[in-house]
């Protein structure tokens, strides 16, 4: 009698507990096979079916979705003290390691402390010269044709971050080398643990990271006082606040995390604009009455606005971080739903920023939607590229001015057209959101 009366109480607490909604006629199963085959269509569809904050199974764990932007709010900064980073998968603890976009609690508040001075929106507009130097210096070598933009862009962003944070220049091959260990590293990335062959590419790759970050520390910053972020490294390793294998975390961290998503953005950027003739018009002729033949300049990047918004519409569609997680850290309750320790909340900036309530046509691409300092009109939650929080993005003011000096700079001498047949570059949602076969385009200089 006793141990029916408990079953009861335990089924009605079961019952009376309240859960959010999942995916008719699924199981875990299923829903693993969904995210493996197809992650996107599996999120929209639980998105549809199921709302703004829906959870879905698997085989070992509950997961929440968490698409309601005042919800994502309320996780990433209002209650952020409750939530830790998640880890995406193996590989990206594999890549990110204890570095700062893997490390979690003191480690990443004493990192984070470290690394900030170099990125602060007051310093960043020192690396403005660097920026448009190395760009110019890039398409000195482009000859009318098919231009591989994935690969240009990969090769001048990585040499940008390593001359702007290192204070150390890359050769060609080096740079070279980083691209082709990182296009493994993102074509592999959910392998790990898969074919034998992969895991040896996988760790090769990783390997090749390693040993080039090994040299940059032996180079060291060739401006030791500039307060670049090397020295600031080296200055922290030598106050005992870090080690050196500490140290080679974060910059295999910056090296990484400081190109491959602002070379995805720029190479979607010129893809959307080959695309879109009207609004490659735009730039061309924003760029005559800003620049006005001169080379692009800090004092111009205020006035580039049109080329703000194609970098804020390129983001908005093809977000390079297209999700993002958290996981409990204390019992909590989000929306009235009580969320246990480790368990993890999911939020794809992929899909809130295709919102028809805050972004009308939302598969259209609309750099003038942005008019009217859009951004800053927007609900907190609901346009997330480079995520808020205590674990945002340390590299914001960095791509943005990045993004628009390179646009502008590119689009003064060069013009793009689609390929025949608008081949498709087979867009991937991964451990980034990625142009599998890369973005090519035809190439023109202008006179
Ligand atoms: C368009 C370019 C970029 C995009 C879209 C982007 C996006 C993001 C996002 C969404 C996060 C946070 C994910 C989360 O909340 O879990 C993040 C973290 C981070 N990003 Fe970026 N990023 C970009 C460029 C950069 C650059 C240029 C740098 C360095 C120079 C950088 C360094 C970092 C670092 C260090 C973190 C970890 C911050 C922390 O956890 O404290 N990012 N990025």
């Amino acid at each position: 009698m006793q141990k029916i009366s408990y079953c009861l109480s335990f089924t009605m607490s079961i019952l009376q507990k309240k859960i959010p909604p999942t995916l008719p006629e699924t199981s875990p199963v299923a829903n693993g096979i969904a995210l493996t085959r197809d992650a996107l269509a599996f999120y929209t569809r639980l998105a549809r079916d199921a709302g703004g904050f829906a959870r879905y199974e698997l085989s070992d764990r509950t997961v929440y979705f968490v698409n309601d932007p005042r919800l994502v709010r309320e996780i990433l900064l209002v209650r952020e003290a409750d939530f830790a980073k998640w880890a995406f998968n193996e590989s990206f603890r594999a890549i990110f390691g204890t570095g700062l976009i893997g490390s979690h609690g003191e480690l990443h508040r004493r990192m984070r402390k470290v690394a900030q001075p170099p990125l602060q929106p007051s310093v960043v507009p020192r690396y403005a010269k660097i920026i448009v130097d190395l760009t110019r210096h890039r398409m000195d070598r482009w000859q009318n044709g098919i231009i591989d933009l994935s690969r240009e862009m990969t090769m001048l962003t990585v040499q940008i971050v390593s001359s702007a944070l290192f204070s150390v220049p890359l050769s060609e091959e080096t740079a070279t080398e980083i691209r082709e260990a990182v296009s493994i590293l993102m074509r592999l990335n959910t392998k790990l643990g898969g074919a034998p062959e992969d895991v040896a590419a996988f760790r090769d790759a990783n390997e090749i990271i390693n040993r080039i970050v090994a040299e940059i520390d032996d180079r060291g910053p060739s401006d030791p006082n500039d307060g670049n972020l090397l020295a600031l490294l080296l200055e922290a390793n030598r106050a005992g606040l870090l080690s050196r294998e500490q140290m080679h975390q974060e910059l295999r961290t910056f090296l990484l995390a400081g190109h491959v998503t602002t070379a995805q953005t720029l190479a979607c950027a010129f893809w959307l604009l080959a695309r879109h003739p009207q609004a490659q018009e735009n730039i061309h002729r924003e760029r005559d009455r800003v620049l006005a033949g001169e080379t692009p300049r800090l004092e111009h990047v205020e006035r580039l606005k049109f080329c703000e918004r194609v970098v804020f519409e390129a983001l908005r569609l093809y977000p390079p971080v297209w999700v993002f997680g958290r996981e409990a850290l204390n019992e909590c309750e989000v929306d009235g739903i009580s969320i246990e320790v480790g368990q993890e909340l999911v939020v794809v900036p992929w899909l809130l920023h295709r919102n028809p309530e805050f972004f009308p046509e939302p598969d259209a691409f609309k750099p003038e939607r942005w008019e009217n300092d859009l951004r800053s009109r927007l609900p907190r939650g609901s346009f997330l590229p480079f995520s808020t929080g205590a674990r945002s993005c340390l590299g914001e003011h960095f791509a943005m001015l990045e993004t628009i000096l390179v646009l502008a700079s590119i689009s003064q001498q060069w013009k793009f057209a689609d390929l025949p047949g608008s081949p498709d570059p087979g867009w991937s949602a991964q451990l980034l959101f990625w142009p599998r076969r890369g973005i090519r385009l035809e190439g023109e200089r202008r006179a």
